[in-house]
């Protein structure tokens, strides 16, 4: 079998390792991929964006099944584009991926099915002095969630605690900072409780929950600095009593896809729902449509059922015929090692040292790094590795993985000292 996964990132690292451990797969293909994904894939150098190249590849190429790992080629149409071609794509069409790409339509869903979610208010450049009145009101309670409609890189949401810093977000998002993104804003009631990321396989019909995680997003240990796309994850939420995991399938996960399905737009992909376990129960923070990064890396090496058979099942609609998920026993702790001006971009090549010498029970999935002409590894800016603990518990894994880290080195080399501390 002829596997492709599209993406640069240490998720599609993690997916093309996850797809390895499956005996059938005899090409396997990562579309740009990365210094990692080298070692176990062939790289295929075209962007994800330019969907005609891509699917004239796979054509080509004679691939049997496509896995796409981030949204914007998704929110951009590729699995269309690869349909359109007869080629087998595992992700939402661009109409399903909405439920990502557009937090207005998410939170218009989330209402006409009765999920559980914050209420909020649309705002547009018409409705824009309207709505920054409103934010002066004696009745406005903070803090209060500014959201960009669009994707913004895991930048566009602002959590603004009193009424001056609301207005700055408002206006800044509806004056084009995060450009068409930003032509929609939504005014969300702030809500409380832990943060869980849930994920589920879906195949426009059915769907199998695939596992929790719990993602630390700001920059520095304790919670603070600016949001990133994630400095690191535990699987699986530990925390999470059985209860409310049933809260959230029957409640949430359900009827997003029995939702999905009844509009015309089944989702078939990996769907993530970001919540929180609020005083009132778990709620809806916002959903992707596809698998998290750094979530992946650490869910799926528990996964012990072959990803492979949860695609072929999936992509043909019909995981519901499939046995239940099998996982292997424990957990595992993922720590991100970022460059030093993350999140902040920067693209300068840096050698990286070390990685031979880590143990070999730490996994390590490559994000922003290259192979030189000479092979040698270097770190290319954003998140570099994400290096993963494995253990019966959280507190061996996390002690596994810190145990380990500060073997591996390139310049100005950042990570966070807390991941999975409060798990
Ligand atoms: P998002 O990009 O929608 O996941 O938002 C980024 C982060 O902002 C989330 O992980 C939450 O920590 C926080 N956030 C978003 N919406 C809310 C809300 N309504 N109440 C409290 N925190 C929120
Ligand atoms: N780690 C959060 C995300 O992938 O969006």
């Amino acid at each position: 079998m002829r596997v492709l996964v599209i993406g640069s990132g240490a998720r599609e690292h993690a997916l093309c390792w996850t797809l390895r451990r499956s005996p059938q797969v005899d090409l396997l293909a990562c579309l740009p991929g990365n210094g990692g994904t080298a070692a176990i894939a062939q790289n295929v150098p075209l962007s994800p964006t330019d969907f005609a190249a891509c699917a004239t590849w796979a054509t080509e190429q004679a691939i049997d099944l496509t896995i796409v790992g981030p949204e914007v080629p998704l929110a951009g149409g590729i699995v269309d584009a690869f349909q359109l071609r007869g080629l087998r794509c595992f992700g939402p069409t661009s109409a399903a991926a909405r439920i990502e790409s557009s937090k207005v339509w998410a939170k218009a869903f989330m209402l006409r099915h009765a999920i559980p979610t914050a209420p909020a208010r649309m705002v547009t450049a018409a409705s824009l002095e309207d709505a920054v009145q409103s934010l002066h009101n004696a009745e406005a309670h903070y803090p209060i969630a500014v959201k960009a409609d669009g994707l913004a890189a895991g930048k566009g949401v602002v959590i603004a605690t009193n009424a001056a810093e609301a207005e700055v977000a408002l206006r800044e998002m509806i004056a084009g900072q995060f450009g068409a993104a930003g032509a929609q804003v939504l005014l969300e009631e702030f809500m409380t409780g832990p943060e869980v990321s849930c994920f589920a396989i879906c195949d426009g019909a059915h769907y199998r929950l695939l596992g929790t995680a719990c993602d630390h997003k700001r920059a520095y240990d304790g919670d603070t600095g600016p949001n990133t796309g994630g400095m690191g994850a535990y699987a699986p939420a530990t925390w999470l009593d059985a209860a409310t995991l049933d809260a959230i399938d029957q409640t949430i996960i359900a009827p997003t896809v029995a939702g999905m399905a009844a509009e015309g737009v089944p989702f078939t992909g990996f769907l993530f729902a970001g919540l929180m376990i609020t005083p009132q129960g778990p709620r809806v923070v916002e959903f992707n449509a596809r698998f998290g990064d750094p979530e992946a890396q650490v869910v799926l090496p528990l996964l012990h059922t072959p990803l492979l058979d949860l695609l072929e099942a999936a992509i043909v609609g019909r995981l519901d015929a499939l046995p239940p998920i099998a996982w292997e026993p424990g957990a595992a702790c993922g720590v991100v090692l970022a460059a030093g001006e993350y999140p902040l971009s920067n693209a300068e090549d840096l050698p990286i040292s070390g990685l031979e010498t880590l143990p070999p029970a730490i996994l390590t999935f490559h994000g922003g790094t290259r192979l030189a002409a000479d092979h040698a590894l270097l770190a290319h800016g954003g998140r570099i590795l994400t290096l993963v603990g494995r253990g019966p518990d959280l507190a061996t894994a996390r002690a596994s993985v810190y145990a380990a880290i500060d073997q591996v080195q390139f310049a100005g080399a950042r990570y966070r000292h807390d991941i999975g501390a409060r798990g």
